[in-house]
């Protein structure tokens, strides 16, 4: 029988919510846990199968996929969506190539060079991982000094962060916000509100509805032209009166962002994931 496969490797509330979410829409589900098991030639799932990849660790859940979508298994987010959104460089140079508007970003590969890429964009600025998530090891820089200690810092810490990719600061007040797209819609957008110019939900920012109105969905549209897939959620910040897209997440968290928007997000996004079954 057709299954719906969500792959996790720690069961998180979505996970949790996402199944409860296929229960009462009668579609067959299974939650199975990546870690116990090995990959190889032997396919696991059926190819009348669907499988909601969403596992933790994004280079797990892309390499998952990969081997998934090699056994001719429809995996979602596809694989090359997961390395679009699970490196913020690659997702920066898809939406520049789209002419979609961003934080100005500099990329370098020293920290000489990657001091003078900051001051190029000027004080302050924010170096991030090119991989991460949660707001961690985010660094907002304010002067040489700092930027200097911060880069010495990064070289030491192996090969994930020799790629320094900074951004300029955006006054964007007092909070961003949180959208998701399902299935190329825009179903629903939370404001995160925080005193910490880091808000994301996981360091405390407070959610709350935004009401999604014609510019910021069809933003949000281009975003999902841009990068595909079937579930995202993308970070904004508004400065003066423009929106800028911060980052693209494949999948991400969501369980605080239902009860604000009134919308039940594992129940489109199960919908969405059973439709794409193959025939
Ligand atoms: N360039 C920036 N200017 C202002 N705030 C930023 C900037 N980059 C990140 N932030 C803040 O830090 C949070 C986390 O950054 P983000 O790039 O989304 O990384 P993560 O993948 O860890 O969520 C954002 O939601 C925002 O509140
Ligand atoms: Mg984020």
């Amino acid at each position: 029988m057709p299954t719906l496969r969500i792959l996790f490797t720690r069961l998180r509330a979505e996970e949790k919510l996402l199944r409860e979410a296929a229960e009462k829409q009668n579609i067959p589900c299974e939650l199975q846990n990546v870690s116990n098991i090995w990959y190889g030639s032997r396919p696991f799932c059926d190819k009348g199968d669907v499988v909601l990849a969403r596992c933790i660790s994004h280079n797990q859940n892309e390499a998952v996929a990969q081997i998934l979508e090699s056994q001719g298994i429809k995996v979602v987010n596809s694989s090359s969506v997961m390395a679009l959104c699970g490196n913020k460089l690659s997702t920066s140079i898809a939406l520049a190539s789209a002419g979609i508007d961003q934080p100005e970003f500099r990329t370098a590969f020293t920290p000489e060079a990657a001091i003078e890429a900051l001051e190029d964009l000027g004080y302050p600025a924010v170096c991030k991982p090119v991989s991460g998530s949660w707001g961690r090891l985010l660094a907002k820089i304010n002067d040489r000094e700092s930027a200097e200690a911060v880069f010495e810092h990064k070289s030491m810490l192996g090969p994930m962060h020799n790629t320094f990719y900074i951004q300029e600061y955006i006054e964007k007040g007092d909070y961003d916000v949180r959208a998701f797209i399902v299935d190329g819609e825009p179903i629903c957008a939370i404001t995160r509100k925080s005193n910490h110019w880091i808000t994301n939900t996981a360091r405390g920012g407070i959610a709350s509805n935004l009401h999604l109105d014609d510019e910021v969905k069809s933003l949000l549209r281009s975003v999902h032209q841009t990068i595909g897939g079937e579930f995202l959620a993308v970070d904004l910040f508004k400065r003066d009166d423009r929106w800028l897209v911060n980052e693209v997440n494949d999948g991400g968290e969501f369980r605080n962002s239902i009860e604000p928007t009134g919308t039940d997000i594992p129940a489109a996004v199960v919908k969405a994931v059973w439709e794409k079954r193959p025939a």
